[in-house]
């Protein structure tokens, strides 16, 4: 079975994990601090704070933000629940724009609607697979704009195209690995101090007595993505190789739409079946089990609540990853490739 993801540890990975094994500073170190640094230095905002994954990077912003019962623009359809959970158990209301087919960000039009519709004030962007939005025309509708970049996070270095947040994600499958763990980044130092006042009981003054959380970042995982970090050329190289390698092999087939065509770097590589033939030779393929294909986007609404919803309806069942991560050899690609092109 070729699975869609695998975990290959980047050079010096073992030492840096003996090393903080030696010092016994698996959950409290210097790495911490150190990573907090890095990446505030990295994505150019004035501060940054790190927290234990990427869900509560959402959680603690809308908290942090003191918003209530505010309605909050996200995606539809995407990647995984983190955003809808989060703004639910935040206690706001989520408003589902449409995506853009091609470069799955917003569907402007749609927000601008939805925006003037329910008094929006906030939305939350999602980078996903790595296609890191644009901003501009965002930027122009009045909106306090959320990046998630947890699927984007080598992408998102020096972009001068800025949200007002920038959230990361280091989790397992992301750009850099931590096992887990994740950042909430901004030029507001005094939200930041609200968002370091959320992460860890102790701290907690600024909501509900009633709950209280542990969303504390570890310091092995930190160290994991400093040293991922520092083999970020290796990683990137291997995965524009692999980019590279599926954009030619498919590239003369019109019925396929390849979102490897943008200039970013992907972090997985999505691709999007457009007839009915194709998907059923795709499914034909699923059904074997030797390559894990699965499809990437979720519905993350109610439909019988939020029946329309053009664009992201047919995303949800069109979008397809294929195996593709730091490391994954071209043997075991020629192999996807040759599998997919008998189907068809
Ligand atoms: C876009 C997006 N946001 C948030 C998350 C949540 O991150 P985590 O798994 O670190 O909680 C993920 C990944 O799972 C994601 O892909």
């Amino acid at each position: 079975m070729i699975s869609y993801f695998k975990l290959i540890p980047p050079p010096g990975e073992q030492e840096v994990i003996l090393d903080v094994a030696k010092r016994q500073a698996w959950m409290h170190g210097e790495e911490i601090g150190k990573l907090n640094e890095l990446i505030r230095d990295l994505y150019d905002y004035r501060t940054s704070t790190l927290t234990s994954n990427g869900f509560s990077t959402l959680f603690i912003s809308l908290k942090a933000l003191k918003l209530e019962n505010q309605p909050i623009l996200i995606p539809r359809s995407t990647t995984c629940f983190a955003i809808s959970n989060a703004v639910l158990a935040s206690g706001n209301i989520p408003i589902f724009y449409d995506l853009d087919i091609q470069s799955l960000t917003y569907d402007l039009t749609d927000v601008i609607r939805l925006a003037k519709n329910h008094a929006c004030k906030y939305i939350i962007v999602v980078d996903h697979f790595g296609i890191t939005n644009d901003l501009n025309e965002l930027k122009q509708q009045n909106l306090f704009i959320i990046r998630d970049g947890a699927q984007a996070v080598l992408n998102n270095i020096h972009n001068t195209n800025k949200a007002d947040l920038l959230l990361l994600s280091f989790y397992a499958t992301k750009g850099l690995n931590g096992m887990d763990g994740g950042a909430i980044l901004s030029d507001d130092d005094k939200f930041i101090e609200a968002c370091d006042q959320l992460i860890y009981y102790d701290h907690q003054s600024a909501f509900s007595k009633a709950y209280s959380f542990n969303f504390r970042p570890n310091n092995l995982g930190c160290a994991m993505v400093l040293n991922a970090y520092k083999n970020r050329t290796g990683i990137l190289q291997s995965l524009e190789t692999l980019k590279a390698m599926y954009d030619k092999a498919f590239a003369g087939l019109d019925s396929i739409h390849l979102y490897g065509k943008t200039q970013t770097f992907l972090q997985r590589y999505a691709i999007r079946f457009l007839n009915d033939k194709v998907m059923a030779a795709m499914d034909e393929l699923r059904k074997k089990q030797n390559i894990q294909i699965p499809k990437a986007m979720i519905d993350v609404a109610d439909a019988t609540a939020y029946p329309y919803s053009e664009n992201s309806s047919q995303l949800v069942n069109t979008v397809y990853l294929l195996p593709y991560y730091y490391g994954f050899s071209s043997t075991d690609q020629l192999e996807v490739i040759s599998a997919i092109k008998n189907e068809l």
